[in-house]
């Protein structure tokens, strides 16, 4: 067989490294869009063992764990798969993240800046790029692998790339495909023009990209697409018009070609003998709705074909009718790599059907998402970064018939699958658990001590408490922390390290600590903590907790509740000093906040939402919501920064 081979394709034995198969669970971590009744419903059936109903899913995570996560579940199931990997520089990762106005008048000039990609989207990129060709084939292959086994048997994928990468990747899906799998190799112009054929150039613009579409076998679904014609094709085909209707027509042949050998029947019609490619019947039945006519020599027929009927030409694999995302489109969402929504359109009408599953694991700006939702298909995507789970987010709640969707990661569960890896002794988790603290307090240059339950480190004087894998910091472990603190003595500045935080500890927990007179902080260990290359470059950031003020008033006689946003502080991280300085406004950092005004300690159940878009850039800062029934509430506010990263608020209400 001919194979293409690359450094790192085969182990010592010789035998093909496999891909990573731990299916580590989802954990689901938002509800969106979900109606009051629908949610009692999903619990009712959930509670009686029975299947909940079907919700499309935008999962926060790096394939390498979402697909192997996937295939319990999903193994021989998914319809459809468009995958548009990274493949170019650097350039996938980042995004340009804008400073809203404070007011509408600012709307003219928004600041905007470039975010850089964070520590763990870069490392995705060293991941697939870190040795050059050789790592990214390896992560392709093993991308693919994972993939045919996830895909029906009558399923189709589609994989876009362009001329760097895309006849390596050829020789990569023929070998995990088989070469006799390959439907297409489309040529996608994406633009007309190129910058890379200014002045001085040495090579032809490159305007197209490469689809490259296979399928698990050859009974795929298929449903052919047509282009409508062009004025030139109708006015050089469609000449003749019905007197009767005003309808153009064309007139196509009627005689059967290769005559009696291709089993045509041979027969006498209006005076003309041949061979015809309809039976007498047939051609009777056209005739009779004046859809046969005889030529003006009177020796041949003709069958009249109206072009209303027509359903234009065949799509080929030349593909420059799609055009690009133009920068004024209201479809642009300002992510470098978003691909337009007539392009998945086309591959989704063609290879399936309503309901059919169609999943792409480079979600990005959430194209294939957004077109399966607007084409009746039910959807699963995934992207590693924060920004493109944000976008995507915002774009499917955009559509007003979006159907309720979850949000997911694998949060403890790969943070778990981390640990045990990482650190020796997994057996023994005493052992363990301390050398994870200590990993992380050297990552925070923090000291370890010993001898206490709590207290594991010290750091220019405060004390550092190193929060567990599993679970989130709770009020009860702050208690606990502030009273070995006391009573060691000497000692009033904390910093609590935590991967989560229960709901209403930042204030609740800063009350206590003021209370006892202890300087607290709170701070979030970031997930570039789990990738081993971050850690050797020694670039890891712990930032405080964002802080947000929210209050609730509710009006008894009419059981309305307020909830205004009052302030919002964050720690940025990477955001340059300018555009610091042009945040007047704490309210300029939120891009988005929703509301479940019935939070059950479960999943945040997403309500309501405000958001900026392009159109409406200002966002509401308070809302009003009516209760049908006196009771207790616990209302949980989600804010999400211009960033992407999200901060919640827990507020309880009486509604009497
Ligand atoms: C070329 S973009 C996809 C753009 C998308 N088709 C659209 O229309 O917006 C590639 C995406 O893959 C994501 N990505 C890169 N490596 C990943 C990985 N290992 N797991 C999941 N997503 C990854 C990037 O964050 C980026 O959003």
């Amino acid at each position: 067989m001919t194979e293409l081979t690359w450094q790192g394709k085969y182990d010592k034995n010789g035998k093909k490294k496999a891909p990573l198969r731990i299916a580590l669970p989802f954990q689901t971590i938002e509800t969106v869009n979900e109606s009051a009744q629908e949610r009692i419903r999903t619990l009712d059936l959930f509670a009686q063992g029975k299947p909940t109903e079907w919700r499309n899913r935008l999962i926060w995570g790096d394939k390498k764990y979402v697909l192997p996560a996937f295939l319990p579940e999903f193994a021989g199931k998914v319809n459809l798969i468009y995958i548009d990997p990274p493949f170019d520089t650097g350039a996938d990762f980042s995004f340009t993240a804008k400073i809203p106005p404070h007011n509408p008048t600012e709307k003219a000039n928004m600041t905007s800046f470039v975010k850089q990609p964070s520590i763990i989207e870069q490392k995705a990129y060293r991941d697939t790029w870190g040795k050059g060709l050789d790592s990214y084939l390896q992560w392709f292959y093993e991308t693919v692998l994972l993939l045919r086994e996830l895909l029906a048997e009558d399923g189709s994928i589609y994989v876009h790339l362009d001329w760097h990468i895309g006849h390596y990747a050829k020789a990569v899906l023929d070998e995990v495909f088989g070469y006799e799998n390959v439907r297409n190799d489309i040529t996608w112009k994406r633009s007309h023009a190129h910058g890379d054929t200014g002045q001085g150039a040495t090579h032809f613009g490159r305007v197209t990209d490469m689809i490259l579409f296979y399928t698990k076998n050859d009974n795929q679904k298929w449903n052919s697409q047509y282009r409508p014609y062009t004025p030139e094709i109708i006015n050089r085909d469609y000449k003749y018009i019905d007197e009767k209707t005003g309808q153009k027509y064309r007139l196509m042949p009627v005689d059967g070609p290769g005559g009696s050998t291709k089993g045509n029947p041979y027969y006498e019609f209006l005076g003309v003998k041949g061979y015809w490619r309809y039976s007498k019947k047939s051609m009777q039945e056209l005739y009779e709705k004046e859809e046969i006519v005889l030529s003006s020599t009177g020796k041949s027929l003709n069958r009249k074909r109206y072009l209303k009927d027509a359903k234009g030409t065949p799509i080929t694999d030349l593909w420059d009718d799609v055009n690009r995302i133009s920068p004024t489109s209201s479809e642009r969402l300002n992510y470098p790599t978003q691909k337009p929504e007539s392009l998945l359109e086309r591959i989704i009408k063609a290879s399936s059907n309503e309901g059919d599953l169609v999943f792409d694991c480079f979600c990005g700006s959430g194209t294939t998402a957004a077109v399966a939702e607007k084409l009746n298909r039910r959807w699963i995507t995934c992207d590693l970064g924060r920004f493109a789970i944000h976008t995507a987010r915002k774009r499917l709640l955009s559509n007003p018939d979006v159907k309720p969707f979850i949000v997911q990661n694998l949060g403890k569960y790969e943070r778990q699958h981390w640990m045990n890896h990482e650190f020796n002794n997994p057996q023994d988790r005493l052992i363990q658990e301390k050398s994870y603290r200590n990993f992380i307090l050297n990552l925070y240059h923090a000291d370890k001590i010993d001898g206490y339950t709590w207290l594991h480190g010290v750091k220019k004087g405060r004390m550092v408490h190193i929060g567990s894998v599993d679970a989130p910091v709770s009020l009860g472990d702050v208690r606990a922390i502030i009273q070995e603190l006391w009573k060691k003595g000497g000692n009033n500045g904390l910093d609590i390290l935590g991967w989560e935080f229960a709901f209403e500890l930042n204030e609740t927990a800063k009350q206590l600590a003021a209370e006892n007179k202890v300087d607290l902080k709170f701070k979030k260990i970031p997930r570039e903590v789990l990738d081993k290359r971050a850690v050797e470059q020694g670039d890891i950031s712990f930032f405080e907790l964002a802080a947000l003020d929210v209050s609730a008033k509710v009006h008894k006689k009419t059981q309305r509740l307020t909830l205004t946003l009052n302030n919002f502080i964050i720690q940025p991280d990477d955001v340059p000093k300018d555009v610091m300085q042009a945040i007047t406004h704490w309210s300029q950092w939120i891009d988005y906040w929703a509301v479940d005004f019935n939070y059950h300690d479960d999943t945040f159940h997403n309500e309501w939402q405000s958001y900026r878009t392009k159109k409406a850039p200002v966002l509401e800062l308070s809302i009003a919501h009516y209760y049908q029934q006196k009771s207790k509430y616990t209302v949980l506010v989600k804010v999400i920064d211009i960033l992407g990263n999200d901060t919640t608020k827990l507020l309880d209400i009486v509604v009497a």
